[in-house]
């Protein structure tokens, strides 16, 4: 089994429903509310979890009742708390989440509180993790020299380091030289390039961007158009699957923890794009965001139903 290791965001997603986004000054009426865990980090390491991979997030929580949310999730599903902190204290990070239920489209407004507060110094902790896993990967909702660490180490060990930029924010040129692979979405690229992103065309201008910043490999997701690929040379689009969509949120997540997934594992780019894809796909006909993250028994059927061939790693 491949090992991914990283620091993430650990954050409860109190997310409403509702036929309609409220305009300012609007109270609409929601269908329903849940409560359950989320985080851009902890989505991705659940989605690689229950592709297949075992995991090592490191992160903080609070003390608070909402952590019991997160340490719960990670006792179900049997991920790895080894190096997840609870400090004391500290509330547990929250993010306010509307879903449209018309369109399956959200809107997030996140806090990332103690997030905020994972530093080098845990990611030290964790070495000897680095030094045996087969992938590293993190987004931007911890601290920059959390980042910054599990990069130093990824390039230590000679693993492949994955930076998701979101959300995005304002990041040292460092981070993007000689990443393996930077994965934004159209949102996130356009932020780092200024290229406005419409066409393929355009996923390709932003690409070549990345590539003269530093970055090795670069994969755009492109929302309900699917995910465009290149590392300067060769260039691959991958279009969405169709499916009845319920909430798209956590969507990029599910990408990037299948992506890590295969990686991780050892698959060609083409496949991990693909295995990223129908991550991504299935993750949208499920309410929520780690909760509705797949696992791998789904997924394989469903790129082999899709892609009318086997997965070519395991
Ligand atoms: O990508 C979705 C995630 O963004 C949510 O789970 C929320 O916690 C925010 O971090």
């Amino acid at each position: 089994m491949s090992k991914i290791v990283g620091a993430g965001s650990l954050i409860v997603d109190i997310t409403a429903y509702a036929k309609h986004f409220p305009v300012e000054g609007e109270s609409a009426l929601g269908s329903s509310v849940k409560i359950g865990p989320g985080g851009k980090g902890s989505n991705q390491m659940t989605a690689a979890f229950k592709a297949g991979a075992d995991v090592r997030i490191i992160g903080k929580v609070g003390d608070d009742f909402l952590s019991h949310v997160l340490l719960d999730h990670y006792k179900s599903t049997g991920m790895s708390t080894k190096y997840i902190d609870i400090v004391k204290g500290e509330e547990t990070a929250a993010a306010l989440i509307e879903v449209n239920e018309e369109t399956a489209q959200n809107r997030i407004i996140v806090v990332k509180a103690v997030n905020e507060l994972v530093k080098r110094e845990d990611v030290l902790k964790a070495e000897a993790d680095f030094a045996d896993c087969d992938a590293v990967l993190t987004q931007l909702e911890t601290s920059m020299e959390s980042i910054l660490c599990c990069k130093e180490f990824a390039k230590k060990y000679g693993k492949p380091f994955i930076l998701n930029t979101a959300p995005f924010q304002k990041i040292p040129n460092e981070l993007i030289l000689d990443t393996d692979y930077v994965t934004p979405n159209e949102t996130e690229a356009e932020f780092f390039t200024g290229v406005h992103i419409k066409t393929q065309e355009d996923a390709e201008k932003a690409a070549e961007k990345f590539i003269e910043m530093g970055a090795k490999n670069v994969v755009i997701t492109l929302g309900s158009k699917g995910a465009f690929y290149s590392n300067g040379k060769e260039k691959i689009m991958v279009p969405s699957i169709k499916v009845q969509a319920v909430d798209t949120t956590g969507a990029g997540d599910a990408f990037n923890g299948g992506f890590a997934t295969a990686i991780a594992s050892g698959a060609d780019i083409k496949t991990a794009l693909r295995f990223a894809n129908c991550t991504a796909a299935l993750s949208v006909t499920k309410k929520g965001t780690s909760p509705a993250m797949p696992y791998k028994d789904e997924i394989c059927a469903f790129y082999e139903k899709t892609y009318a061939e086997k997965l070519k790693f395991n």
